[in-house]
């Protein structure tokens, strides 16, 4: 990946600055010397600072350009009770002045207390969220552009995120970060044979695709494990999302299905439900290197990494960058299935 010279120029698109400049890449010695084979590396999206951080709060610089842009004053999102989308969407509107709304479904099949009132959900009640509560059968985005509208009949001026901030303007958060980990890679002197990456609403994934394209890097070089929905939907959606981006970007940029890499392996009984990989990988990672994976998405992802490892599957020597998306929260939500 150390070869390409193009640019990605983001600068018409309106963005609201929330992180601090790039994220540090990290090795992983001991777990790398633990497993055997390839180095290990991260790309710490944990560490951006506002909310208790995460890969969200790249969407959301775009989001924000975009909701300021149009004047909004209110936020409105959906997602599952402990989305950390929410979360970050709740801080990004307190830290830009704006009022937030946040739909929230009882899709996951977990009714403990930890869950439903712990985690994310503390950290929306402080910065100042409205959250409403919704069945698991419920359509949330239809709810929240009903209440959008009821709000606009007031005279606000609402912006509705999308399920996981993953518009095309949100994914430019991450075509600006494939940019980003290409400019480490070269002054590292350190070129990465995988970027290994969780897919939920494929918002990440897309926008690292649609900006190393953009780049002139090959976008296989990106692999995603799918922690949300079954591999042929996964690959269709960020396929869609790849190519809305990459035409965000430049016009004439499109994006072919053998670029979109997604592993099903770890899915598991689905979104939000804890796997044995999933714990183990938690555990390694945290007794190894002192970093925290989440239990829904970097957690199962890490352990698709760690399979493939352990079955030969990266050449040895191989250096392999993992993206630790955040998601902290979550561990004390699912405080039982750890
Ligand atoms: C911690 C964490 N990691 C990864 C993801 C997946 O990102 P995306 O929805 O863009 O696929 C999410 C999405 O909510 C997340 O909260």
């Amino acid at each position: 990946m150390n070869n390409a010279t193009h640019r990605l120029d983001l600068s018409s698109h309106p963005r609201y600055d929330l992180l601090e400049g790039p994220t540090p890449i990290q090795p992983l010695p001991r777990l790398s010397a633990h497993l055997g084979g390839v180095n290990l590396f991260v790309k710490r999206d944990d560490l951006n600072g506002l909310g208790g951080g995460g890969n969200k709060l790249r969407k959301l610089e775009f989001l924000l350009g975009e909701a300021l842009a149009a004047s909004a004053d209110t936020l409105i999102t959906v997602g599952a009770r402990q989305s950390n989308h929410a979360r970050l969407t709740a801080a990004a509107a307190a830290r830009a002045g704006l009022q937030c709304e946040l739909v929230l479904t009882r899709a996951v099949p977990r009714f403990d207390a930890d869950y439903l009132e712990n985690g994310n959900i503390v950290l929306d009640d402080l910065f100042g969220a409205h959250v409403h509560d919704l069945p698991g059968s419920a359509n949330a985005l239809e709810f929240a552009n009903a209440r959008a509208e009821a709000l606009r009949a007031q005279g606000r001026d609402v912006y509705v995120c999308p399920l996981g901030g993953s518009s095309p303007v949100g994914c430019l958060g991450y075509a600006a970060c494939a940019a980003e980990i290409l400019a480490q890679s070269q002054a590292l002197n350190t070129p990465f044979a995988r970027i290994v990456v969780p897919n939920g609403s494929g918002g990440m994934h897309a926008g690292l695709v649609a900006g190393f394209a953009a780049l002139g890097v090959d976008p296989q070089l990106v692999q995603a494990f799918t922690v949300y929905s079954k591999a042929d939907h996964a690959r269709a959606n960020t396929l869609d999302k790849a190519n809305a981006t990459a035409r965000a970007i430049d016009a004439a940029l499109t994006i072919e299905a053998p670029a979109v890499v997604i592993d099903e392996s770890q899915l598991g009984d689905g979104y939000g439900i804890p796997t044995d990989s999933m714990r183990e990988a938690v555990r390694l990672m945290a007794s190894k290197e002192g970093l925290l994976l989440d239990p829904v998405y970097s957690g199962k992802a890490f352990a698709g990494l760690i399979a493939d490892v352990r079955a030969g599957r990266h050449a040895p020597g191989d250096n392999v960058l993992f993206v630790m998306s955040g998601g902290t929260p979550g561990l004390f939500a699912y405080r039982s299935a750890l």
